[in-house]
């Protein structure tokens, strides 16, 4: 067979060239575009009032826009300079690129795909409108205006899906590695276990015969010991992820489960924990140990997160039926774009730790029909804020109904 000429003219098609030819998206097209950025400019100002008036006006598009006015009017001015290209173009491969970063904005606030057919449609009839205004007496080129505006807010509108699924194929392959990384995990958790315990037993051993008085010693075969247990932990850890232990069912008062929670963690002194509303919950039932994880997993996080000083606050309340834990601390919060990986394997901004500490939590609290989210606390500055439901009865009420394992 003959090696292809070098510099063939036939290149592979480009994702936004296949997408314009798809919607049918041509020079005339664009001459169309470019006569109407002409008259529909000063109105650009208006649309975007108009267009964040009526995402404000639905109560949860309006939850994505938690920056409050200051981000409305800095979207405002955006959607300005979206419209102005939109309009002008060109509409080259740099075009694309741009519209791809905006969707992936949308996609990283997790912003629900459904709102954008709406908020494209608000946009489309005040184009509509101002091409009725303008148009009126050009009866020639209407419909070529018309169909021009029509095609580049589909491309807008497959661009903004094209980021959506991006991210869904993305997260796939996530899985798949984790579900590989879980068999993995499994083997060289239980292979580590043993040198671990050989390790331990014969610390324990030289502890017993060591010279009295001899500190360097001493000091550093506690550091063996610090390490080990650091050690035991993650691999507990691990293994907790992968195979899920069974459930208790037990009455728990939360009150209990936080104050043992807490004798188990190591507190600086610069840092307070206070607790509100505890001792008044009723009764749960669920896996007293398990409900201590939870509870440890996020102190950690916390104090690490704040170093030695700040603040610790639990408070619990009941609605709907259900206990809501409000968690929150002072430390620098989670940024925007992690909020969304937060709670999977793998996940850590931290130096130490193997990012398994939340994906525990959610676990636990969904295995006891609960819940938890990250809900940012932006009226009380920085600082971290999760907010967990745990049903008063669970699900079915008997230790045979509580939820399997995922
Ligand atoms: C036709 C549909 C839409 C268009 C053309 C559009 C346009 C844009 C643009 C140009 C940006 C980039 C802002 C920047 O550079 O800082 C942006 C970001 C953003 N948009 Fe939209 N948007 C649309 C739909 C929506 C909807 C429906 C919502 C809310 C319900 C929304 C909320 C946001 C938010 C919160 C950001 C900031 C994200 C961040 O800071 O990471 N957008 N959008």
């Amino acid at each position: 067979m003959p090696w292809p000429a070098l510099g063939c003219p036939r290149m592979a098609e480009t994702l936004f060239e296949e997408l314009k030819r798809y919607v049918g998206f041509s020079p005339e097209d664009e001459q169309a575009l470019l006569a109407l950025h002409g008259v529909a400019r000063e109105h650009f100002s208006r649309i975007a009032e108009v267009f964040y008036a009526r995402i404000l006006e639905h109560e949860g598009a309006r939850t994505a826009l938690e920056g409050g006015e200051s981000q409305v009017g800095h979207l405002k001015g955006t959607l300005q300079i979206w419209m102005d290209q939109l309009l002008r173009g060109p509409w080259d491969e740099a075009y694309y690129a741009l519209r791809c970063r905006i969707g992936r904005m949308h996609v990283r606030i997790a912003l629900p795909q459904h709102y954008m057919f709406g908020a494209m449609n608000v946009l489309r009839l005040e184009f509509q409108a101002l091409i009725d205004e303008y148009y009126r007496h050009r009866p020639q080129e209407v419909e070529q205006v018309r169909r021009a505006v029509s095609k580049i807010l589909d491309l807008e509108l497959a661009i903004m899906l094209h980021t959506y699924r991006e991210d869904l194929l993305a997260q796939q392959a996530r899985n798949e590695r984790l579900s590989t990384f879980g068999q993995l995990v499994g083997s060289i958790g239980h292979e580590l276990r043993n040198p671990l315990g050989v390790i331990e037993t014969s610390l324990f051993i030289l502890k017993g015969r060591m010279t009295p008085g001899d500190e360097r010693t001493t000091k550093h075969l506690d550091r063996i010991g610090e390490q080990v247990a650091i050690a035991n932990r993650i691999v507990t850890d691990l293994l907790d992820m992968i195979r899920d232990k069974p459930l208790k069912h037990e009455p728990v008062r939360l009150a209990e489960v936080w104050q043992s929670a807490r004798s188990a963690v190591q507190i600086p002194v610069g840092v307070s924990v206070v607790e509100r509303g505890l001792s008044e919950l009723p009764e749960l039932r669920g896996d007293p140990n398990q409900l201590r994880q939870v509870f440890i997993n996020l102190l950690e996080n916390s104090i690490q997160a704040m170093g030695e000083s700040g603040k610790v606050e639990l408070t619990a309340t009941i609605v709907a039926g259900s206990v809501e834990l409000i968690f929150e601390d002072l430390g620098p919060g989670v940024s925007e774009s992690i909020r969304r990986r937060l709670f999977e394997p793998l996940m850590t901004t931290k130096a130490r730790g193997i990012g398994l500490g939340l994906p525990l939590v959610k676990r636990i609290l969904e295995r006891h029909g609960g819940s938890i989210a990250y809900v940012p606390r932006p009226e009380k500055g920085p600082g971290a804020r999760f907010v967990i439901r745990l049903p008063i009865t669970p699900p079915g009420g008997s230790s045979a109904a509580l939820p399997a394992a995922r």
